[in-house]
């Protein structure tokens, strides 16, 4: 499949601000407790089903990642962007990080427990959202469960810096019922909703923050009556 073109640009910003955005991180969300409770739903989630491991797309410095690992989750990341992979390795040697984009995996069909794709499809154009909603559906096993955080809103904006560095990165707020709609479009079951408003931290630059649970329809392999 030839490349889609928007990839090469998120992919030269992130290469660009790796080090540095990793750097403003909060260590474990703390200024997040609602999209932590979130994760913490969502690693308990995958662990009932344990239909296979959790795959965190576009994970960044892999904070995520290392989070759900933290709660007995089997969870590795992948990212878009070479120099973001290596400082999610830097940072996490005993944890996996690969290269790759969640437009085009490279995992068979049917695999993954679990997808979390935290602020990572904030940078997709939405015409492109049903082509990564595509392959959610396709990678995860029947009764695997995303979680996917975003911007809520509606509206774009083009950054040509960010974290000290001249980049080009669009960023996309969304609504959550465009969002649920898009997944339920894909084939998966929107289960549960927060949305939240800003931290006294966040504002006035940031608006609502949006966290969404889906499920692939389907019996798990493993489930609960199954090892009982
Ligand atoms: C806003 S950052 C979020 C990173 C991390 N999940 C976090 O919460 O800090 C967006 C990340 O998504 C990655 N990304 C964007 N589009 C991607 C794609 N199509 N496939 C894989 N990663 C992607 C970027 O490289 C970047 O690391």
């Amino acid at each position: 499949m030839t490349e889609l073109a928007y990839l090469a640009t998120v992919r030269e910003s992130y290469d660009t601000v790796a080090v540095d955005y990793a750097k403003l991180v909060p260590p474990a969300f703390e200024d997040d407790l609602y999209g932590r409770a979130m994760i913490s739903a969502f690693a308990e989630l995958t662990q009932v089903v344990d239909a296979g491991p959790v795959a965190d797309l576009g994970c960044g410095p892999g904070h995520v990642t290392a989070h759900l690992h933290s709660f007995g989750v089997t969870a590795f990341g992948i990212d878009l962007s070479p120099e973001t992979v290596a400082v999610a390795r830097r940072t996490h040697p005993d944890l996996q990080f690969d290269e790759g984009s969640m437009t085009d995996l490279d995992l068979a069909d049917g695999t993954l427990g679990g997808i979390v794709a935290w602020y990572s499809t904030v940078h997709t154009p939405p015409e492109l959202l049903p082509v990564v909603f595509a392959e959610f559906h396709r990678v995860l096993a029947p009764g695997g469960h995303l979680l996917i955080a975003f911007k809520a809103g509606d509206k774009h904006r083009h950054l040509e810096n960010a974290y000290g560095h001249e980049l080009s990165l669009d960023v996309y707020w969304m609504s959550p019922d465009r969002i649920a709609g898009l997944l339920s479009q894909s084939g998966l079951v929107v289960d549960a909703r927060l949305i939240r408003e800003p931290t006294e931290t966040e504002k006035p630059r940031q608006g609502q923050q949006a966290y969404l649970l889906a499920r692939k329809p389907g019996k798990p392999v493993g489930d609960l009556e199954a090892r009982a």
